[in-house]
């Protein structure tokens, strides 16, 4: 474990409140991360290879490949997981999930214009190269083009997904609106993860994900339990935490 990094993640953590078992998981998950990089090495070096096969421009996963195949080892998806994305730019995760699970529904959730972590993505482009490289799993996907408040504003979703992951907006107000609703959308024993707990807030204070994930974290306390803490955050909803 790097130590200045820790302390680091450790600082910027404790400046957005999060509640107390996430220290503990951040340390745990940290020092459990060079086993995982070393025994999924050959899984990522084959997605890596799938990967490269298919046109992405930019990559925002492949560094978190190594960790999401140590959640899914110790929590099985189902053989068919429903699964929602929030955030799909030119389908990586989607093809990592959609080829790791076969038998796996995804709904993908986009504007496929960018956003202000990266505005340079309002264009068609990353839209036309989701379509290309999910093109072979068409059948499975279902796309919602349009922001994720538009997605859980028109759709009744309560308890439908296996797997819920965030990965759209950075903004705290979206974060917010995306965590609560994809909370509700969760079927208990499912896994919720959410991209770029650590980043840095816009405002160098509260806009941005964490203290939007850390007032999840308070407000559903004793429904969910942490599973992974680092640059993204893991929890699984826990069986038998019923809907308010
Ligand atoms: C970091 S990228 C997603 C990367 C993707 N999950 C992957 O790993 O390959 C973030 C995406 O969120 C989308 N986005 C930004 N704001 C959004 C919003 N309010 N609702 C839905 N999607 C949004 C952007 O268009 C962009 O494609």
């Amino acid at each position: 474990m790097n130590l200045r990094r820790a302390a680091k993640s450790l600082r910027h953590l404790w400046r957005t409140s999060p509640p107390w078992p996430v220290y503990a998981t951040l340390v745990a998950t940290r020092m459990r991360a060079p086993g995982i990089r070393r025994r999924f090495r050959s899984r990522r070096a084959a997605f890596e290879a799938m990967a490269r096969d298919h046109d992405f421009s930019t990559d925002w996963f492949m560094s978190r490949l190594c960790d999401w195949l140590a959640v899914f080892d110790r929590h099985p998806m189902p053989a068919s997981p429903e699964i929602l994305e929030i955030g799909s730019w030119e389908g990586m995760s989607a093809l990592f999930m959609l080829s790791n699970w076969p038998g796996a529904r995804l709904t993908c959730v986009d504007t496929w214009q960018g956003g202000p972590a990266h505005p340079e993505s309002g264009k068609a482009a990353s839209e036309i190269r989701f379509n290309a490289n999910t093109a072979r799993y068409s059948g499975r996907v279902t796309k919602f083009r349009g922001t994720s408040a538009a997605f859980f504003a028109a759709s009744s979703v309560s308890e439908r997904f296996d797997l819920v992951y965030i990965d759209g907006s950075h903004r705290y107000a979206d974060v917010l609106g995306d965590a609560f609703a994809g909370f509700d959308a969760l079927k208990p024993g499912g896994i919720m993860i959410f991209d770029d707990y650590l980043m840095s807030p816009y405002d160098g204070k509260a806009d941005g994900p964490a203290p939007a994930i850390n007032r999840l974290l308070a407000d559903r306390r004793g429904r969910y339990e942490l599973v992974a803490v680092n640059w993204q955050l893991v929890l699984r909803k826990l069986p038998g935490g019923d809907p308010r």
